[in-house]
Formats: structure tokens, sequence, C-alpha cells
């Protein structure tokens, strides 16, 4: 085994128990235990999510160090999600980072998650090539929608964001209506492939500069609906291809618009996506698109590295590491974190 430092990262953000293993940018496992819990509430339940974290947390670093073939005495540091996040989720990843950092004398690494997800595309096997910055990306979950300047691995600037509901929200805020299973995202998209995404039009909301708004279209579709609905009690049955292609494109679009104007307003073309949403394949296809017509460089990287997961806290842990930025065993969770 070479001397570089192995690092273990935590990430229990929301609804998902991760835990990886990291050494020189290459991962050697990668588990998460998913929360199915949540399916029949239709979203994620706060409480029952906390709970479930700590049933899984064990199991989850037992079975990551497992596959990795590594011994707990052999880790060089413990980096964690400190925030944004569900509070109760956050406390179950730092305490029991706190704990194991103290039991094993090693130092302890706090991560923004929200840098985890950009940072994931500086692994390995994440992209054919990293980005170089400066880059923009773009991340797009279930819980959040930002455009960030990314200037250095740590140095980076919010361009945009949500003033209320996230793009996989909105998808799965629009699936619910239609009476699909949380997490609809991936239903809608795999549903809009046989659809006609012209055929039903909804209206873009107006946000100033780089923010997005989810919320309007949420309504704008339930109203609609509704009043299908009372003329014709099959219309979803009849409809539902074209009217998930729709709302598919009209979210795509929406996503679409303010990436090209913050590529227009900065002058970068180099254009990273992160996130569960990431997984879309019209956001897929149209970002494609792009580096053909307008020369743009796009990094999708792997869907195990964009969805949340443990890999990109223990690559964001790595190269705080390599900068002696630790934290102390007094660091506090917080829901909301800025970059
Ligand atoms: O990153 P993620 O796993 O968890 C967080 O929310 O942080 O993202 C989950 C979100 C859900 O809203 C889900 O519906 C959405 O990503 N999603 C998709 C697709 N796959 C997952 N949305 C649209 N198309 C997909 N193929
Ligand atoms: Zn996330």
């Amino acid at each position: 085994m070479s001397s570089f430092p192995i690092i273990l990262g935590i990430e229990s953000s929301c609804d998902d128990t991760a835990a990886a293993l990291i050494q020189n940018r290459k991962i050697l496992s990668n588990v998460i235990a998913n929360q199915k819990i949540h399916q029949s509430y239709g979203g994620v339940v706060p409480e029952l999510a906390s709970r479930a974290h700590q049933q899984n947390i064990v199991p989850v670093v037992n079975e990551a160090l497992k596959q990795a073939g590594i011994d707990r005495n052999q880790l060089s540091a413990i980096a964690f999600t400190r925030g944004p996040g569900l509070m109760g989720s956050l406390l179950v990843g730092s305490s029991f980072a706190k704990s194991l950092s103290m039991a094993l004398n090693v130092p302890l690494i706090e991560v923004n998650h929200m840098q985890g997800h950009i940072l994931a595309h500086f692994i390995e096997d994440a992209n054919e090539n990293s980005p170089e910055f400066p880059f923009l990306c773009l991340t797009v979950s279930g819980g959040h929608t930002q455009i960030v300047k990314v200037s250095g691995y740590f140095e980076m600037e919010v361009l945009g964001e949500t003033i209320d509901d996230a793009a996989g929200e909105a998808f799965d805020k629009a699936g619910k209506i239609l009476g699909l299973n949380y997490p609809a995202g991936p239903i809608i998209d795999k549903l809009a492939k046989e659809g006609n995404p012209e055929k039903f039009k909804f209206s873009k909301p107006k946000v100033e500069e780089l923010n997005f708004s989810f919320s309007g279209l949420k309504t704008a579709i339930l109203y609609f609906i509704q009043k299908e609905t009372q003329k014709n009690s099959y219309f979803i049955q009849e409809n539902l291809n074209d009217l998930c292609a729709s709302i598919q494109k009209t979210i795509v679009d929406i996503l679409m618009e303010k990436l090209s104007t913050a590529v227009k307003k900065t002058g970068i073309s180099q254009v990273a996506i992160a996130g569960g949403v990431s997984a879309n394949s019209e956001i897929r296809n149209r970002l494609k698109q792009m580096e053909t017509e307008k020369n743009w460089k796009v990094f999708i990287p792997k869907f195990e590295y964009t969805t949340d997961n443990a890999a990109m806290i223990a690559m964001a842990g790595q190269l705080k590491f390599e900068q002696n930025e630790f934290a102390e065993i007094t660091s506090k969770s917080v829901a909301k974190y800025l970059i």
C-alpha cells in the first residue's frame, strides 16, 4: 500500500447514509444505504431519516472499510458533512465522525455538502478529464438548485439559486400531482421518452438575474390538472407520457436558459453538472447539444458521484487534508451552510 493518506468520508445530510474511502483521488469503496421508508410519505420525513441514519451508520461504515480491504487503524482522517441539510440527520454523521476520530486519534475534517457535490468532479474516475478552473457548476437535486462559479477547490461563488423549490422537488411535486411515486424524477424521465414535449405548455417564471423559482410551476400544473380532470376523469391516464414530457421540458428549459445566461455573463464555457437531477436524460442531451452548438465543454460525472454520496465528501476531505484544514471536535452541524 502506498503512503498516500486514506480518508473516510461520511454523508448523512438528508435521507442517504453513506460512507466511502478515498486514497490519492481514487475511490476504494462507496457504500450507500437508501431509506425506502420515505416513499410512502411522498417526501423525506426528517425524524424518520434521523432514526434510520442511526441504524445504518455503523453497518455502512463497516461495509465501506470491508469493501476497500482497509482496517480502521489505517485511516488518516475522518471527513463528514457539516451542512447544509436536516439537523437530525447531520447530527448522526457528525457525532459518529467525532467519536471515531477521537477513538482512532486521527484528525476530523468538516465538508460543505454543496462543495462536496462540485468537488466530486475531481475523483479520478468521475469524468474522462477533470474541469479546469474557472468553471461553472449547476447543482440540481431534491434539495438544491445553484449555479456556482468555481475558481479553485474552495474558491466558489454562488451566482444564482432557487428562491423556493429545488429542481428535483419540481419533478417530485409534479409527479405527486400525477399520482406517481416518490421520487418521481426518474419516473417522469422514463415516461417522457414516449411523450410529446410540445403537447402542453406551462409558463416559465420570471425571476431576476440567475436565480430560479419552481413553486409557480407546481401550482400551474396543479390547477391545470384539476381543471382537465373535472372535464375528463381519465385525463392523466390518457395523457401521462405527454404530461411528463411537457413538464420535463419546461423544467429543463428553465435550467438551460439560466445556465446559458451564466455562460454569457461570465464568459466561462466550461460547464459541470452535479446533483441527482443531472441523471435526467433531457438535461444530459441538452448539455451535449451545447457542446456542439455553442462550443461549451461539459462535465457530467458518473451517476454514483452525482446523487448524494460519501465519495464526494471523502474527495473534499482529501483536498482539505492536503491543505491541513482540520476541524475542532466542537464543530457544530449547520442546517444552512453557505458555500
Ligand atoms: O442528489 P439527490 O440524490 O438527493 C438530494 O436531493 O440531495 O437528488 C434526488 C433528486 C430527486 O428529487 C429525484 O427526483 C431527482 O433527484 N432525480 C431525477 C432523476 N433522477 C433523480 N430528476 C429527473 N430525472 C431523473 N432521471
Ligand atoms: Zn445533495
